[in-house]
Order: structure tokens, then sequence, then C-alpha cells
């Protein structure tokens, strides 16, 4: 089993790459086929949904699509500190667009609540929330998702975007903690 140390934790191969290629695949056909017609906007939360947002956009090839960026950051080591902090903000002219959120992982729910919110008050005509990971025992408020990669257990996970203190979001594959 691959182990990787990053600062004083260990963590173990959980998702590998070829796993995660072939969700996003299916996530991207699902929405060339939903979204026939529209131009959406999709809208990147950085950092950690980079690489996803990466993979998952170069496969909308059948639709004429934007994407854009806002910067959040809830988390401090393993945690979520359940306060979002917003380092690069939405300039978009959202009015009367579709948007579609990329996120990594959804915990709490927060940063997606937090995202929805903001977007709303722009007034677009439709929002559809799509993440790559999910923890539902996490979950602490209601949030709408409408494309869910993976479901996962309530373990702290990196790689694919995905950081400890900032380190480890350069690992192809997704690991997680082991508890010691
Ligand atoms: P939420 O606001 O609690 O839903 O947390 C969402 C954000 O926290 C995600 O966008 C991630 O950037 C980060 N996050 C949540 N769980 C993990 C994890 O297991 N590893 C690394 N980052 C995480
Ligand atoms: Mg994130």
């Amino acid at each position: 089993m691959k182990k990787v140390t990053i600062n004083d934790l260990e963590f173990e191969l959980f998702i590998p790459y070829e796993k995660i290629r072939s969700i996003v695949e299916e996530m991207a056909e699902r929405m060339n086929k939903d979204f026939e017609g529209k131009s959406p906007l999709f809208l990147c939360i950085l950092n950690g949904s980079f690489m996803f947002a990466t993979e998952i956009f170069k496969r909308i090839s059948s639709l004429d699509a934007e994407i854009s960026f806002i910067k959040l950051a809830s988390y401090s080591g393993t945690k979520t500190s359940g306060e979002i902090k917003q380092l690069i903000g939405l300039n978009e002219d959202l009015t009367g667009r579709m948007v579609v959120v990329l996120e990594d992982i959804v915990d709490s729910g927060i940063t997606v609540a937090n995202t929805i919110e903001q977007i709303q008050a722009k007034n677009p005509s439709e929002i559809k929330i799509a993440t790559l990971l999910l923890k539902p025992d996490a979950l602490k408020i209601k949030v709408q998702l409408d494309y869910v990669g993976i479901e996962i257990p309530n373990d702290f996970i990196v790689g694919y975007g995905l950081d400890y203190d900032r380190k480890g979001r350069n690992l192809i594959d997704i690991y997680k903690v082991i508890e010691k």
C-alpha cells in the first residue's frame, strides 16, 4: 500500500487517479447532456478545486462554456474553521447566466452554502453545484448538490488538489490519514 508523510501525519492511498478520472469523465458526460443548448459559466473554488476543475472543464467539449475562479479558505490544519475567508472575489456579471460551481469536497457544507448565497445575489438564471467528493456524515447544513462524484467516510484526505497545511496538492492520487 502506497504511503506518504506530510509534516506530522502519515497517509495511505485511498482513491487512485484512474478511479478519479473515470468518475470525472462520467460527470462531464452527464453535464454535456444536461446543459445542451446552454452557455454555462463554470466557477472553480480555489485552491482545492483546481485539478478537478481542469479535468472536468476540458471534457465539457460540446458546450459553449466559460470558466472563472473565486478563492475561499475555511480549513486550518485538518479541521474546518467554520468561518469563510474570501481571498479572491466574484467579479463576473452573472445576470441571467447559468452558473456551475466546481468544488473539490463538501465537508460541513458551509463553503458551498456561502458560495450559493453570493452567486444568488447576482441574479443568475440557474445554479448547479458539482463536487468531486462528499463526506455525508460531516454535513452540518442542508445544501443543494446536483453532481456528486464520490461519497467518502469522515476521514481527512489529501492529494489531487486537496491539501494538509498547504502541502500534498500535487499528489495525483487521493490519500487518507492513518489514524494513530
Ligand atoms: P466545508 O465548508 O466544511 O464544506 O469545507 C469545504 C472545504 O474544506 C473544501 O473546499 C476543502 O478545500 C476543505 N476540506 C474539507 N475536507 C477536507 C479534507 O479532508 N482534506 C483537505 N481539505 C478539506
Ligand atoms: Mg475547496
